[in-house]
């Protein structure tokens, strides 16, 4: 069997829909988030969802550190912040003064406004080539309104 170069499995992922959420974390003062299409349910009882995150995000720095993480799914009218904090338009400051959200109880920040959002805790993280897979138990889980914002072809898309 002849290994897939990267473009090629790129491209063949790219046929494949996915979520995209916003995974954010907290280290000291400081709030951290980033663009993921990589969340997935893992178990029902408990409740388990796994994210992989890339060596070099400062983002997986935080999570390594606390343990935490939150989620928010994203909408269609919020392709910009998907842009945003996957380092495509202006930066997010650190304490996050230009992005609508709330403190969760963990004291990690969700964007106001999302489709749906979760609350974590880590239970597991396991290195896998170039990114760490982050397995975490939901504390809280929320349903929001609005159409989910969904990546397929390397584009932004909702089916309704
Ligand atoms: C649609 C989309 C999906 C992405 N999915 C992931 C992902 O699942 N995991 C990841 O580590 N990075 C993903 N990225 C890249 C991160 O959003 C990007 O590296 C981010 O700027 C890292 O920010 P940080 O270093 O401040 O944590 C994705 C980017 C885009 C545009």
């Amino acid at each position: 069997m002849i290994p897939a170069m990267p473009d090629e499995f790129r491209e063949a992922m790219a046929r494949l829909a996915s979520g995209v959420v916003v995974v954010s974390a907290k280290s000291g003062d400081r709030y951290h988030g980033l663009t993921a299409s990589t969340l997935v349910a893992v178990s029902v009882q408990p409740p388990l969802v796994l994210v992989s995150l890339e060596h070099e995000t400062a983002t997986l720095a935080a999570v390594r550190d606390t343990r935490r993480f939150n989620v928010s799914a994203l909408t269609r009218d919020q392709e910009f912040t998907a842009e945003r904090f996957a380092g495509r338009a202006p930066a997010v400051d650190a304490d996050w003064r230009a992005i609508p959200h709330r403190l969760a109880a963990n004291g990690i920040p969700l964007i106001e406004s999302a489709a749906a959002w979760l609350e974590c805790e880590v239970t597991e993280i396991h290195t896998a080539g170039d990114h760490d897979v982050c397995i975490a138990r939901v504390t809280t889980a929320t349903s929001g309104a609005g159409d989910t914002l969904i990546l397929w072809d390397r584009s932004f898309w909702t089916v309704r």
